[in-house]
């Protein structure tokens, strides 16, 4: 069977979501410099689309996390493959992410992130499947809620494939 890709959020959409998310964020943190967190790989695309729409100054940081345990289910442990070049201490915290699903992964993550001390902490996801949630996250900004299906695009993957599509989509004829 042909994998094919059905478009769920397309291409226009996720780039007014993103404006609207921008102007938002710039109003929020107006008088203030924003830091923004990226986690590889997913989020990268959404993070540079952001960035460009903040009228407020920018810096940008990396990091790159894998969960323990067998891929499907994530465990929630997750372990720091690249962590972040700059300390947090003082600084006004946007951690930006492809995708909120079970939560895990994120709950553990901001745990060890609010112990570095920064100024505040909020988190932005371009997509939140809240109908997947087991573990409470406090999504501060939100591109699109989506029902529980498994996206691609827009540094979503699947085998690590499909990141560089610029819509959401949904991968059919998966045997
Ligand atoms: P969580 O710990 O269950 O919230 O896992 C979140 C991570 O799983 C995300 O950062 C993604 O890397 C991955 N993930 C969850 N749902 C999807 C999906 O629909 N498509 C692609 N990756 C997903
Ligand atoms: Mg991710």
């Amino acid at each position: 069977m042909t994998e094919t890709v059905e478009v769920l959020v397309n291409e226009e959409k996720v780039a007014e979501r993103i404006e609207e998310l921008g102007r938002q964020i710039s109003e929020d943190y107006a008088g203030k410099q924003v830091h923004l967190i990226c986690v590889l790989k997913g989020g990268v695309f959404f993070m540079c689309e952001l960035a460009k729409r903040i009228r407020v100054p920018v810096s940008m940081d990396f990091m790159s996390v894998s969960s323990y345990g067998d891929g499907t289910a994530s465990s929630g442990v997750v372990k720091i493959v690249k962590d972040l070049d700059e300390t947090l201490e003082n600084k006004d915290v946007l951690v930006v992410e492809d995708i909120v699903d079970s939560g895990r992964t994120l709950s553990y993550l901001l745990d060890v992130l609010k112990k570095r001390g920064p100024r505040s902490m909020r988190l932005c996801t371009l997509l939140d499947k809240p109908d997947r949630r087991v573990r409470n996250v406090k999504v501060d900004y939100t591109g699109f809620e989506i029902p529980d299906e498994f996206v691609v695009g827009y540094g979503l993957d699947y085998a690590q494939k499909y990141r560089n599509l610029p819509y959401i989509g949904v991968v059919k004829g998966v045997e």
